[in-house]
């Protein structure tokens, strides 16, 4: 069983709420204060990106636990444009803002796992995972 809570993602205030979302969850499971600062990061950065070319989605955190490790899962779905070339969005540099998170790469490096599942006119997921250590 795992537990999961949901953010829907329709304006800048739920970006807020996304990450206390992730940082209440993180704490709760044992991440250090860095692990948590990365993770609410990675939260921001989806959570925008959703907001930004999506205009609506939602932002799952779930609590996962696989052979005995234990960890966090960022889910974030949205019924948006889709992205063209995925390849081309996790080059880094390609990400327009240069802020701190740098785009989808910066979450690929600020998680463990990461995988991003899109189509054009249907729609982006993108499942990002962190291991406690
Ligand atoms: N959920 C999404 N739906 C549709 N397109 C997306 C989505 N997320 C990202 N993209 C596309 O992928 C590109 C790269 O996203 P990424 O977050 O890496 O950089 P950015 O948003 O352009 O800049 P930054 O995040 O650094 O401000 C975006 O410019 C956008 O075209
Ligand atoms: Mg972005």
């Amino acid at each position: 069983m795992s537990i999961q809570s949901c953010v829907e993602v329709r304006n800048e205030w739920d970006i807020v709420s996304a990450r206390q979302l992730g940082r209440n969850m993180a704490k709760e499971l044992g991440f250090g204060t860095v692990d948590q600062a990365r993770i609410t990061t990675a939260i921001s950065e989806l959570a925008r990106n959703i907001y930004l070319y999506a205009g609506h989605g939602k932002v799952c955190i779930e609590a996962v636990e696989e052979m005995g490790k234990k960890g966090l899962k960022i889910i974030a779905t949205d019924k948006g444009p889709g992205i063209r070339d995925i390849r081309k969005v996790m080059e880094d540099g390609y990400t327009t803002s240069g802020g701190l998170g740098a785009g989808l790469p910066g979450v690929k490096r600020l998680m463990d796992e990461f995988s991003i599942d899109s189509s054009v006119n249907v729609g982006t997921e993108i499942i990002a995972t962190k291991w406690i250590r």
